[in-house]
């Protein structure tokens, strides 16, 4: 059901690769409730995903953009303000990526020249992006800038590896940025901490689907899905939560509060 709750609101999303993406779910979920939108992604994901489809669907336009490459991000914010005809609302940093990860490398045998990779991928981005907004002077006051984390930022999930640093790192970032964005232009940086969602990213992790179950067997209203994360950013684009910044806000079903449940010990 749409409310109209980002009417008249322009927003960019990041990491929007097939329909499983939570980038996905939440840009369409976004113009529902009225806003416009940019999309933007690594230009090798513009090649396998399937980013136009949903540029299509959802009437934009894709600008191609490495979240690590601060060329490509000044030129994403300059002609996504010159697509949607002004300054920026809002922003969702959905992006993750570890080749440690990828070819199986455990934990206690990283290579750190793909590590740095995986940190500047999946965290210092974000820093980049706020950055870049900052000084280009490119989000209205009072935006809303949301990423993406998981759990494993606060409790050890052995086959998360190096994620688990990145997701740390992305955390601190919106906090430290979120008090600099806040004091100047009143602009708010938040974390949606997700349930396990069966992505690509996701699925990326080693037994990712006993993972899953576990989670949802333990999760007294079990895992929240993609659409339900959609639903709950839309809220914090949205000017209902204005003084809401610098929180990592768990959307797990209740998974991070819980030591045991009932549905674990059948
Ligand atoms: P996804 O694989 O659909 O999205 C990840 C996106 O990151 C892709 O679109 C990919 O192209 C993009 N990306 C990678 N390198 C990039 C770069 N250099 N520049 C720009 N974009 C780049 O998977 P999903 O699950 O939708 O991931 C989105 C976010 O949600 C990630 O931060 C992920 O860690 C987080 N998350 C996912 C959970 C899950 O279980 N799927 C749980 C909690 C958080």
């Amino acid at each position: 059901m749409a409310n109209n709750l980002l009417a008249g609101k322009k927003g960019i999303i990041f990491g929007a690769l097939d329909d499983k993406s939570l980038a996905w779910k939440i840009a369409e979920r976004c113009v529902e409730e009225g806003a416009q939108v940019t999309l933007t992604n690594a230009p090798v994901a513009l090649r396998f995903g399937k980013i136009d489809e949903l540029a299509e669907k959802l009437d934009t336009i894709v600008i191609p953009a490495d979240a690590t490459n601060l060329e490509d991000l000044n030129e994403l914010f300059d002609k996504s303000m010159e697509h949607l005809g002004g300054k920026i609302d809002f922003i969702l940093h959905s992006i993750g990526m570890s080749i440690n990860v990828r070819k199986k490398r455990e934990y206690t045998n990283l290579k750190y020249e793909w590590m740095n990779k995986t940190l500047d991928v999946s965290a210092i981005s974000l820093h980049k992006v706020l950055q870049t907004a900052y000084q280009k002077d490119a989000l209205s006051d009072w935006g809303s800038v949301v990423a993406l984390s998981f759990l494993a930022a606060q409790r050890t999930f052995p086959q998360y590896s190096e994620m688990a640093e990145s997701k740390a790192l992305l955390e601190s970032i919106a906090r430290s940025f979120g008090y600099h964005y806040g004091a100047k232009k009143n602009v708010r940086v938040n974390i949606i901490s997700q349930s396990p969602t069966k992505t690509t990213a996701g699925s990326g992790v080693a037994d990712f689907d006993r993972f899953y179950d576990y989670a949802d067997d333990m999760a007294p209203l079990g895992n929240a899905s993609s659409e339900a994360c959609a639903d709950y950013t839309v809220t914090l684009f949205s000017d209902l939560t204005r003084f809401v910044t610098m929180q990592t806000l768990f959307h797990d079903g209740g998974f991070s509060m819980m030591g045991m449940s009932a549905n674990i010990l059948k």
